[in-house]
């Protein structure tokens, strides 16, 4: 039975262009990259997309401490997230910027459209000034008393104390993070879009089989409160587009981020022809569009991105897929407030299968946060990679090279323990479809053990030192072998650098499709190095790295 192929497009949010990609980011993009594998494993038609979020304050500010342009900072940073990316093996078919002409193109599209439907309209309103740096303050970059706990150090829009939200005039005592100075007040004029108009849309969308349930009642809540027009303006100075006929006044970053993930795809279109561009993103197309995202940014992903599609006549996504945060040791991913643990960092101390594989074993479809206990990293991965994992293969394939020439037998010798491991194959597709990722690695390592069991029970090492060419040897370790190619086809989608080597090992591809056919008579390699142990050692390292 053949199912029709699926076309596919997923995208991750798009990391700003800033700073470096830390193991936060990163738990995001290997649960897209897992995800996308395995739809891949499966015969569909996956385009995975990202793209640096090139624009806002954070960029300009961080360019002039710099002291370079935010130009050069963008390229920089692009470039260096994407070597991060590669190094991870997030296999993205196109990783762009949003500062791009295709994001211009698009953001102009979609600006004229709002305009012609009359979602737009202006309005004056009071913001802190900072009167040294000559700039208005975004509200992450004003600090104070909270209004409402009176908690000292809290950002402009959110008190982390008593989860109050409020407008930033409204902070006491209030100061600028850029200068240190009091900011002043000054009138302003931006550029609102008409949300409130889309609160039928919404309220319908949200209950169309496109989000889990605890997405659904986040955005109820918000519903419930009412929606309020939205501000996508920004004053100068800013680093980000121009708006028409708007003097000295740009488009606010999470207008133009999102629409990154339409450019993006525009810009793979421009590389392979045969994609169409229009097939994936007009209104009515068949195929299907999933946003991977943390849980802090489901605000802008459930109200204001569907609503500026329906606005400007592109489709909506099929699935909004959201996340928890990543916590390590108990501490926030945070220069100030944690541990800031990059990308390129980990590198130096552990490989890239190990986090994919211990994250794997966290991941599931619901937004509670993840935490890393790095003592529990190393443990769990020697436990199951090496211990149960490898050394199931590596037990098996010893007599095979030693005895049969690295050959398989013809039979197997216990085809209904193999048929528990291929009956599996209906739950952990289920599984990885609806990113219950955890449960997959549970199964497997269930499976291991009785694999393992069943070689302990057989005790290949007794009867190969009273007959050589053994008949029940070759079988046993035929065997062991074949179990541990089922489990590798599982968790290839999790694991692709260890997938690799045991393709060249087993001098066979692992298929999805294939597990019923079990490798027999057939030639494999010498027990190759597949998997180095972990040393808890180099959680030291990792910590001197990262403060
Ligand atoms: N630029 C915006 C997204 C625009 S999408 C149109 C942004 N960038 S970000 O760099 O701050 O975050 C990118 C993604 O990484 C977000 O989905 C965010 O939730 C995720 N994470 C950032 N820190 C994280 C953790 N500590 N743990 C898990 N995910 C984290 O938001
Ligand atoms: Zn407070």
């Amino acid at each position: 039975m053949s199912i029709e192929p699926r076309k596919i497009l997923v995208t991750c949010a798009l990391p700003y262009a800033n700073g470096p990609i830390h193991i936060g980011h990163m738990l995001e993009h290997i649960q897209a990259d897992i995800w996308v594998r395995y739809q891949r494993m499966r015969g569909h038609e996956v385009w995975f997309i990202s793209s640096d979020d090139a624009h806002g304050t954070a960029v300009m500010l961080r360019a002039k401490d710099l002291g370079i342009s935010e130009k050069q900072l963008i390229r920089k940073t692009q470039k260096e997230h994407k070597i991060d990316f590669m190094n991870f093996n997030i296999s993205y078919d196109n990783y762009h910027t949003t500062h791009s002409t295709e994001n211009l193109f698009l953001l102009r599209k979609i600006f004229y459209c709002l305009n012609n439907k009359k979602l737009l309209n202006k309005k004056t309103i009071i913001q802190l000034y900072d009167n040294k740096e000559k700039i208005f303050l975004p509200d992450r970059f004003i600090k104070g008393t909270c209004p409402v706990c009176y908690s000292e150090n809290q950002y402009g829009d959110v008190c982390e104390v008593c989860s109050a939200i409020y407008d930033p005039v409204d902070l006491i005592n209030s100061v600028s993070v850029i200068s240190n100075t009091a900011p002043i007040l000054k009138n302003t004029e931006h550029l609102y879009f008409n949300l409130p108009v889309f609160t039928d849309m919404l309220n319908k969308w949200i209950h169309s089989g496109v989000l889990d349930e605890s997405i659904i009642k986040k955005t109820e809540e918000w519903l419930k409160l009412g929606l309020k027009t939205w501000c996508i303006s920004r004053d100068y100075p800013y680093f980000g587009f121009k708006i028409p006929n708007f003097y000295n006044k740009y488009f606010y970053v999470w207008l133009d981020a999102p629409i990154g993930y339409i450019s993006a795809f525009k810009n793979l279109c421009l590389k392979n022809k045969n994609l169409n561009f229009n097939d994936f993103w007009n209104e009515k197309s068949k195929y299907e569009l999933y946003h991977f995202i943390g849980k802090d940014i489901i605000y802008f992903h459930t109200l204001f991105w569907p609503s500026i599609l329906e606005a400007s006549s592109f489709r909506k996504p099929n699935g909004i897929f959201a996340h928890g945060h990543l916590t390590i040791n108990g501490l926030k991913l945070s220069k100030s407030k944690g541990l800031l643990i990059k990308a390129s960092d980990w590198l130096k101390c552990f490989d890239s299968d190990s986090l994919r594989y211990y994250y794997a074993s966290k991941l599931t479809n619901n937004i509670n946060d993840i935490e890393m206990n790095l003592d529990d990293f190393v443990y769990k991965v020697n436990s199951d990679i090496v211990n149960k994992l490898v050394n199931l293969a590596s037990r098996s394939a010893s007599f095979i090279n030693k005895y049969f020439n690295g050959y398989l037998s013809d039979k197997l010798d216990d085809f209904s323990l193999y048929e528990v491991f291929i009956n599996s194959n209906k739950e952990i597709e289920s599984f990885f479809e609806n990113r219950k990722f955890s449960s997959i690695v549970k199964i497997s390592m269930k499976l291991l053990d009785l694999a393992n069991q069943y070689i302990n029970d057989n005790k290949p090492w007794k009867i190969q030192t009273k007959i050589q060419k053994n008949n029940r040897l070759h079988v046993i370790c035929t065997m062991g072998i074949n179990l541990f190619r089922i489990i590798m086809i599982y968790l290839k989608p999790i694991i692709p650098v260890l997938s690799e080597k045991t393709e060249s090992f087993l001098m066979s591809s692992l298929v999805w499709n294939e597990i019923k056919k079990p490798l027999l008579s057939k030639k494999i390699k010498n027990f190759p190095r597949l998997y180095e142990r972990i040393s808890s050692d180099k959680i030291l390292q990792l910590f001197t790295l990262s403060k």
